[in-house]
């Protein structure tokens, strides 16, 4: 069944709101949103794929650490998205856009080891919040002091998990590993 979308509400690629923030200011932003929507929907699911398939000696720590670390994304996935819908844009938060658009690395598919999923989730993080700070700055050049302190919020969130995760890495064993996460 295709919907046709109902046209009336929308003005100037906004819908209408009574928020001050400027209509130029808005609009710049609803794509910056998206845009790191689709990163989070992306790291949630790649989260919760280490959650899974965690095998090894710190497997409960992991296992624990990974689901919470989805379960952060999935708060900030609503954030942003909710905050796009403030702005007068439309959250664009499908699985098929998310997939398209994000800028992350594909989590691997084969891999258990413990060792292994600390520095691929290491190495998704930090992908993560390095685009989160860019949206910081975006947002303040654009005159979206709340966004940018949203955003500030996730990239500290981002840091401390990849704090978190890089501690599990077992540096004396895997040197090799070491040089691939960072
Ligand atoms: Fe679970």
């Amino acid at each position: 069944m295709k919907i046709v979308p109902h046209k009336r509400e929308v003005t100037n690629e906004l819908h209408h709101t009574h928020n001050d923030l400027p209509a130029q200011t808005r609009t710049g932003m609803i794509p910056i949103l998206n845009a790191r929507l689709a990163d989070t929907i992306d790291l949630l699911h790649q989260a919760k794929q280490a959650h899974w398939n965690v095998k090894g000696r710190n497997f409960i720590a992991l296992h624990k650490l990974f689901d919470e670390i989805a379960e952060a994304a999935d708060e900030h996935m609503d954030l942003i998205a909710e905050r796009a819908v403030q702005l007068g844009g439309v959250a664009e938060g499908t699985i098929q856009i998310g997939a398209r658009r994000s800028e992350l690395e594909p989590y691997p598919l084969e891999i258990s080891d413990d060792q292994d999923h600390v520095a691929a989730m290491s190495a998704a993080l930090a992908a993560y919040g390095k685009r989160v700070r860019q949206a910081i700055d975006q947002s303040d050049e654009l005159g979206d002091k709340d966004t940018a302190d949203m955003f500030t919020e996730i990239s500290r969130a981002a840091d401390k998990y990849l704090w978190f995760v890089e501690s599990h890495l077992d540096r004396e064993a895997h040197p090799a590993r070491r040089r691939k996460a960072s």
